[in-house]
């Protein structure tokens, strides 16, 4: 599986530091040990703005918990962290303005601005990103990350694993710098999921303001587990834990956000929602959108012919932007495949520097490419326009 490709189930946290004037809770957890303090090249001897936002020196990483095995949750979901950046920009996801749009007002700019958002204005405590597989859903929640400009951590899932006694198997990732936090994990359920969920929104609250991501968020609250009762239980029991926190979030001022994505919007109850009261549909791209990948993954490269790009946008209607990098990667194929076959022929290993140069995309390559490919999400496009007109947040030109 690609790196950049999603994960079955992920849930992530974003967070940042409090306002320096903003009172901060959970101090009486002052004697945490240094290693359990979470700092950062930006933190240190650094209290001003970093990309907009205004960062507090040190805090505490955990809450006070109530007992020790939740607490050792919170470690165990803190520790081994590889440093690491998501490193999206928002103009490397083609086309969907909207989204956009919508998401730079419901999320990053009450993080930026918390004083405009009170009251009646007070922010959406629930955000739904939906639409086909493969659209830029998990690319937006990691613009989000970068734009509150954060490092990327990574933990490894074997080290967790074999931590958390009680069978969660865990892959967290944690992005930091100070200003913002996130920390995702793939989670198969059994035994009491319910304290997970009560963990993580403590963190979230105490690292508050923060976004909690909830990637896949159909199979986190549809997934039966297995035979046997318990999962299903189990399953039934995380869920309810679920919208009792964030029915919570709706009665605080604490600036803490659910950002949750699926590709199957359907398949949430109307319990569920409810609570994502903002929801945003990332379509197929448009043609603009599809030329706009075409022009970044198959630049046209000075010395050599025009790529059809016109063709390319035109041939692939109804493709998703991971269906369009795919059609690429096949098309840069080509001209590496006719250069491997050259040197297949050679009996000696041919030096580094010796290595012929791979030539030129032809256009009978992106045919080719073309016909190697198909699109793979555009069947059901028809239901996401329908869940959007019955249920969908737009915005009015
Ligand atoms: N709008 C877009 N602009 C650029 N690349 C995109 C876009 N949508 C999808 N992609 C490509 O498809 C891959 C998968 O996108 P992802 O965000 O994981 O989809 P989703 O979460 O909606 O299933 C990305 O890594 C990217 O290469
Ligand atoms: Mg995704």
């Amino acid at each position: 599986m690609a790196t950049d490709e999603p994960s079955p189930s992920r849930w992530s946290f974003l967070w940042r530091k409090k306002l320096p004037e903003e009172p901060e809770d959970g101090s009486s957890n002052t004697k945490e040990e240094p290693s359990q303090v979470v700092t950062s090249p930006l933190q240190e001897g650094n209290t001003g703005l970093a990309n907009g936002i205004r960062e507090k020196p040190k805090k505490s990483m955990f809450p006070p918990f109530e007992s020790a095995e939740t607490r050792a949750l919170a470690e165990s979901l803190s520790r081994d962290i590889i440093r690491g950046n998501p490193n999206v920009k928002w103009e490397s996801i083609k086309g969907l303005e909207n989204a956009k749009r919508l998401l730079k007002e419901a999320v990053v700019m009450p993080i930026k601005y918390p004083s405009y958002f009170n009251g009646l204005l007070s922010p959406w405590k629930g955000i739904l990103l939906f639409g086909p597989p493969g659209t830029g859903k998990t690319m937006l929640a990691k613009a989000v990350a970068t734009e509150c400009n954060t490092t990327f951590f990574n933990i490894s899932a074997s080290s967790v694993v074999s931590k958390w006694r009680g069978g969660y198997f865990l892959t967290p990732l944690f992005y930091s710098n100070g200003a913002l936090f996130i920390l995702c994990c793939d989670v198969f359920f059994s035994g009491d999921s319910e304290k997970l969920i009560r963990v993580l929104f403590d963190l979230a609250k105490h690292h508050a303001p923060a976004t909690i991501f909830l990637d896949e968020i159909d199979a986190i609250i549809s997934q039966r587990g297995g035979e046997g009762r318990s999962e299903h239980e189990a399953s039934r029991r995380l869920k309810t834990e679920l919208l009792i926190q964030m029915d919570g979030l709706q009665k605080t001022n604490e600036l803490v956000f659910v950002l949750a994505a699926t590709n199957l919007p359907w398949e949430l109850d109307a319990a569920m929602l409810r609570r994502l009261e903002k929801r945003i549909l990332v379509p197929l791209p448009d043609p603009e959108a599809r030329r706009g990948m075409f022009e970044m993954l198959l630049p046209s490269q000075p010395g050599d012919g025009p790529l059809p790009h016109d063709v390319l946008v035109e041939k692939s209607e109804g493709y998703s932007g991971s269906d369009i990098r795919i059609l690429c990667k096949e098309a840069a194929m080509q001209p590496l495949r006719r250069t491997l076959a050259l040197l297949e022929d050679k009996v000696e290993l041919v030096p580094e520097d010796e290595l012929p140069e791979v030539g030129p995309i032809l256009p009978e390559d992106i045919d080719r490419a073309l016909s190697n490919t198909r699109p793979s999400a555009h069947l059901h496009a028809h239901l996401y326009d329908k869940f959007n007109d019955d249920y969908g947040s737009h915005i009015l030109k």
